[in-house]
């Protein structure tokens, strides 16, 4: 079931739509810096490929990159889940695929964040087939109270609460990613939306 977006959510001012500040800008960059360090003295000396799944990991791609200092590979997919459902199925199609090969590559998959953790989990299922020399997760946000599969992240950069964020690439119908720091929507964003779509706003179709 599409969900009925209003005319008037697009042109919202942010502080209208924002209701708090959860991660600021220098502290996402902090953490980065310091997680691009750690990868990158993980990594020295070998082959690495970095891929992010779109849409959302974008913008922390961009800034993660810069800050593992070491020569890599950058790649992309594009990912969006089965079924009209509100719950995530962990089924989920294959929008855009790889454009090499990944077999005997040292392979770190970029999130944006986990909710319940059943798209990266198919996601990975899908990439180890493929034979990588090895396959690791960084991901910026974490829900661990929403995980549903047991899930090994290798780097977190913040564990977060059970609020729907958007920001710093991360969306809410298609909106808000430009955002330079993770922020908490107002409940009135909200309103409007029926009952049984909102469940579908933590579950979103396209990543
Ligand atoms: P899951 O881990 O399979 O449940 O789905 C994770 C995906 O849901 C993420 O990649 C995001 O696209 C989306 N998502 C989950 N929580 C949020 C949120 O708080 N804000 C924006 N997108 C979210
Ligand atoms: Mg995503």
């Amino acid at each position: 079931m599409p969900i009925q977006i209003s005319a008037a959510l697009r042109t919202m001012p942010f502080e209208d739509a924002i209701e708090r500040i959860l991660l600021d800008a220098p502290t996402i960059q902090a953490r980065i810096s310091a997680m691009g360090t750690e990868i990158a003295d993980l990594y020295r000396g070998h082959d690495l490929l970095v891929i992010s799944v779109l849409k959302g990991s974008i913008i922390f791609m961009a800034d993660l990159i810069r800050a593992i200092n070491i020569p890599h590979e950058i790649d992309f997919m594009a990912t969006s889940s089965y079924g009209a459902g509100s719950k995530s199925s962990g089924v989920v199609r294959i929008l855009k695929d790889l454009n090499k090969s990944i077999e005997g590559r040292n392979v770190l998959i970029v999130e944006d964040i986990i909710d319940s953790g059943n798209t990266l989990d198919y996601l990975v299922r899908i990439l180890q087939e493929r034979q990588p020399a090895s396959l690791r997760i960084v991901t910026l946000l974490d829900k661990p109270d929403r995980r549903e599969v047991v899930m090994p992240v290798d780097w977190v950069g913040f564990s977060i609460p059970n609020d729907f964020v958007v920001g710093y690439g991360l969306d809410y119908n298609e909106i808000y990613r430009n955002l330079p720091y993770i922020g908490v929507l107002r409940p009135h964003v909200y309103s409007g939306v029926r009952e049984d779509q909102t469940a579908e706003l933590h579950k979103r179709k396209e990543d």
